[in-house]
Order: C-alpha cells, then structure tokens, then sequence
C-alpha cells in the first residue's frame, strides 16, 4: 500500500470541475483517472486499480446514486470509499447518498484543503480496512491448508520434502500479479539421511520451479547455526544490515538472484527464506510464514511419532515371533525368512501392497504356539510318535489363543490356525479345503515348508535349493503337490529364484 501513489477516479460531466480536481490532486501527489459519465467511471473501477472515487450526482444517463449503489453492491469493491460531490446544504442529496452507501460529501465550490483532509481520511480507513480483509483472507487460507494437509496427511507414507513443497506451493506467488506473495522462496534442511539441500523455487513462465541451489556456504557459515532458537524475521531493503541478513543477501546477489525485501525462518533442520513480496513486507506476511511452516513441522512431527510407535509396535510382534524359536536353536533367522518368502508370494500374486507388507510382517508368527509344545518333541532327533504328532499339531491352535483378534494381527491369526491346511483337505487342525482355507494360510504353507527343507532340523538334514524345489513341486511322498493351491504354486515357482537368495542372505 505505501509503495504507490494512491489512485483517485474524479466523475464529473463538468471538464472544469475535473481540471480543478486533478490540479489539487496532483499537486499533492496522487494519481488521478477522470471520467465523465457514469457507465466510463464503473468501466475504470473494474479494469483499473482505484483507491477512492470522487463522484459528482448531477450525471448524464446514470446519475451519481446509482453508479454508488452499483459499486458498493459489488463484493470486490467493499473497501473502496466513494465521496459525493453536492451542491452546499442540500440536505435531499446527502441522505440519498448515504442510503446509496457513500462515505463521505463535499460541496462545490470545492474547497481545496477539505477536499484533501477528506480523502486522506478516507484512504487511511481504506488501507485499515484492506489490512483487515487481507488479514480475514489469510485466516481463511491457512485454515483451508490446514484442513487439506490434514486429510491428505498420512503418517505411515509422510514425505517430508513433498510436505515442503506443499507450504511452498501455497506461500509462493502463482502469477505475476499476486504482489502479496514473495515471487522466489529459499529453502535450507536436511533430509531424513541428515544430508543438506538447499533448494529454490522460482516463478517460470507461470509455473513454480525447483531446483538446486549451489550457495557453497559450508555448514559452519550457514546463518541459521549461529542459533539455536527458532527465528522468525523480517527485513525490507533498508533495513536488511540492521537486521543481520545483509551478508546472506550479499551472495545470494553474488549467485544472481537480486532482493528486494526478504522474510527468514531459522529452525534446527529447516530454514525458508521467502524474497521479493510485490509490496514492502508488513506483519501478516510473516505471520503467514510462520503458521505454514508451523504446519509442516506439526504434521512431521507427527508423523514422526506415529512411526515410532509403530516400530515399537513392529518390534513388540518381531519379539513374539522369536519366542516360538526358543527351543529350536537351528532355526536362526527362520521367521524372518518366511516373511520374506509370503512377501514374494504375494507379490508374484499381484496382491496389493500394504498386503504385501501386511504379510512380510505377520507371517513370521506362525509357529508362536511352538511355546506351549514340550521341547522334547521340538528337540527329537528322530521321528514322532502320533502322540508326539498329535501334540505337535495343538500348535496352530496356541498360536491363534496367543495371538487373539487384534484387527492390526488378523492376518497372523489367520496364519497360525491354516499354515499347515492342505489344499486338498488332508492337512490340520481342522481339515480345511481349498479356498476355505485364507490365501495367507494357503501362502505361508509354502513359505514355512520351503524354508524347513532348506534348513537342518533335529530330524532332518538340510536340503539344497534344487532338492528342495523339486520336493515342494513333484513331491516325495510326505509333501505332495496337491497338497498346495496351484496359484500359490505358480507364484512359488516364479517367484523360486528369488527364495534361494533369501535364504542365502539369511541364513546364518
Ligand atoms: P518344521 O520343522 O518347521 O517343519 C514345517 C513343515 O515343513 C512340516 O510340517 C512339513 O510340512 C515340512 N517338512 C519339514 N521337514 C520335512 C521333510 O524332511 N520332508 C518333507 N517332505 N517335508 C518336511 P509338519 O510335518 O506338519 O511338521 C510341523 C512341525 O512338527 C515341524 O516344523 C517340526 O517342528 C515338527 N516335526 C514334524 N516332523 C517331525 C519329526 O519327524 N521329528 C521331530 N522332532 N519334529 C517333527
Ligand atoms: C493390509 O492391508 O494391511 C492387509 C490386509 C489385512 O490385514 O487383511
Ligand atoms: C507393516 O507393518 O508393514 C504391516 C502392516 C500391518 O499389518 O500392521
Ligand atoms: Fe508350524
């Protein structure tokens, strides 16, 4: 507002009336449009910028009132003052022109130094009523991106360069004519590996553009580690030095890029620099910076913590699942290794991926209920008796009562009960058949057998790959083909290339 010269429209069918205006006006350095009907003044006050109009009521055609009445009924012009120009004391006139919603009055003949106390009156009420919109815009903005980033937000898929370039996006301009927002943004963090990036975005050809920043300022030079604090900040051309950010400027000029006014933020792992608002900067500005980047640092952190609890949570299961391995020393990384394996079923599958993972994460409790067989059946070299079989078998059952029905462990349970389900309804506990039979439990069946060949047990030596392949696909008696779904089958066997390097990068 205080950069330019405030624009005053004079209506007016007498030219002299206006010659009059524009002297006065001029000479006291505002800049003035003339019209001399109504229908040219309400064409200029919807092309052209004007910051107070100066509207006489005896017009051709459309007289004073109701050009009043048509600006003031259009929400762009809220704020815009309109003073009425009548002839002295008519008392008529002035209360039509309050009902058709002017500001103010003058009268003719004009008296030079109360037409300007007036309209500087007016423009200062006008700029305090533009601050209050723009402010109640702003509000309404970031309360939209607040809601957007919410619903958008999610805490297991956070990308946390993506989430910049989001506040980015909304503080940046967008076109050249948006003079409120800074026409290049700065941006200074490190990523989640801890590696530094300064980053720019820029207004091309109506898009915004990223893209590397060389500033080679070694880490030490970097402003925002001469503190620790966060730093809100803001500084117009003048006063850039007096502020601490001149030297900054200064190279940021060296690389090119020239700066008119600038607003910083400094955080621990994340510093913005917004340059070159179309207008000096005023307070807003930085409070719209401020409640952006505010944002962003809630939503990450946020996710942060949600992925801490979730690797808590991960672990907790992963602890679980060693459990079922307490009295089977050579079964090493064996859960791990199965969950590989249903991950690669499941992806030969086309199943989709948070099943994929889903899998990879739940398969490895299969055998949990391995804790409630007694360790000398688990342990006996040879083979088991069918009593020994038959309390071997309770496992799926434990298994299922240990890991009860959490909705997060569905896919678990269902594995402990069915993994040694047979396709063909020869398998336990409880003798199902075919697609009655979950597609985890149907995939884990593979996985869990493949991986007891590969592996030497109390009662059996290890197998080889090939071995092992061609056990599970032609069978050797106790393993029998149709003892598996055929299209887990075909996944296993597209997928067999990629078991053998599973198992050799975990075993051990
Ligand atoms: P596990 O050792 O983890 O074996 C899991 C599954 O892999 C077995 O399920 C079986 O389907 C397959 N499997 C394991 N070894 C061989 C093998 O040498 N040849 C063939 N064709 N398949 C094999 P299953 O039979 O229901 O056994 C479940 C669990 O019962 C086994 O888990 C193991 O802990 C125990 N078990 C089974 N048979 C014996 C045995 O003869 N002696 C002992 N000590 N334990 C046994
Ligand atoms: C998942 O999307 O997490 C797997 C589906 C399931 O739990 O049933
Ligand atoms: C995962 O944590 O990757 C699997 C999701 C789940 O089943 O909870
Ligand atoms: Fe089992």
């Amino acid at each position: 507002m205080t950069d330019r010269k405030p624009v005053i429209l004079c209506v007016d069918d007498e030219p002299l009336n206006l010659k009059l205006l524009n002297t006065i006006l001029l000479h006291k350095g505002y800049d003035v449009k003339m019209a001399a009907d109504g229908r040219a003044a309400l064409k200029i006050v919807d092309a052209e910028r004007v910051d107070l109009i100066l509207l006489d009521i005896m017009l051709p055609e459309m007289d004073g009132f109701a050009v009043c009445r048509q600006i003031k009924e259009d929400e762009r012009f809220k704020t815009l003052p309109v003073i009425m120009i009548t002839a002295l004391s008519d008392t008529e006139s002035r209360i039509k022109g309050i009902e058709a919603g002017a500001e103010d009055f003058i009268s003719k003949p004009f008296d030079a130094a109360e037409v300007l106390a007036r309209i500087k009156m007016l423009l200062k009420m006008k700029g305090l009523n533009d601050d209050l919109l723009f402010a109640y815009n702003c509000i309404g903005d970031l309360t939209s991106f607040g809601e957007q980033a919410m619903q958008d937000f999610d805490p297991s898929n956070f990308s946390y360069l993506l989430n910049i370039d989001r506040i980015v996006n909304r503080l940046i301009r967008q076109n050249v004519s948006d003079l409120d927002k800074p026409n290049m943004v700065i941006i200074h963090t490190a990523d989640e590996s801890n590696n530094w990036h300064w980053l720019k975005y820029d207004l091309i050809g109506g898009h915004v553009v990223k893209s590397a920043l060389d500033l080679s300022i070694e880490c030490g030079n970097c402003p925002h580690l001469k503190s620790e604090e966060q730093i809100f900040s803001c500084a117009n051309k003048e006063d850039m030095s007096e502020a601490g950010i001149d030297v900054f400027v200064s190279l940021l000029e060296s690389k090119g890029i020239k700066v008119s006014n600038i607003i910083w933020y400094y955080g621990g792992k994340f510093c913005v620099f917004a340059l070159n608002y179309g207008r000096p900067i005023r307070k807003h500005d930085t409070s719209i910076l401020k409640n952006l980047v505010m944002q962003g640092l809630f939503l990450r952190s946020l996710s942060m913590q949600l992925s801490e609890t979730e690797n808590a949570f991960e672990y907790a299961v992963f602890a679980l699942a060693r459990a079922s391995e307490a009295n089977d020393e050579d079964t090493g990384n064996h859960i791990i290794r199965v969950g590989e394996y249903s991950a690669l079923m499941a992806k030969a599958l086309g199943m989709y991926e948070p099943f994929i993972n889903a899998m990879r994460f739940q398969a490895p409790l299969h055998d949990v209920g391995k804790i409630h067989v007694h360790p000398d059946i688990l342990k006996k070299k040879g083979k088991l008796t069918d009593d020994e079989f038959e309390a071997m078998k309770s496992h799926t059952i434990y298994g299922t009562k240990i890991i009860g029905s959490h909705e997060r462990l569905l896919l678990a349970k269902n594995i402990a009960i069915t993994h040694h389900e047979r396709w063909d309804g020869t398998g336990y506990p409880t003798g199902l058949k075919g697609v009655e039979i979950p597609i985890e439990g149907r995939i884990v069946n593979i996985a869990d057998q493949y991986d007891a060949l590969r592996s030497s047990r109390p009662y059996k030596p290890a197998f080889d790959h090939k071995t092992t392949y061609q056990i599970i696909t032609e069978g050797d008696g106790r393993t029998l083909p149709c003892h598996f779904d055929p299209d887990v089958l075909r996944a296993f066997i597209e997928a067999a290339s990629r078991f053998e390097e599973v198992y050799e990068r975990l075993k051990g």
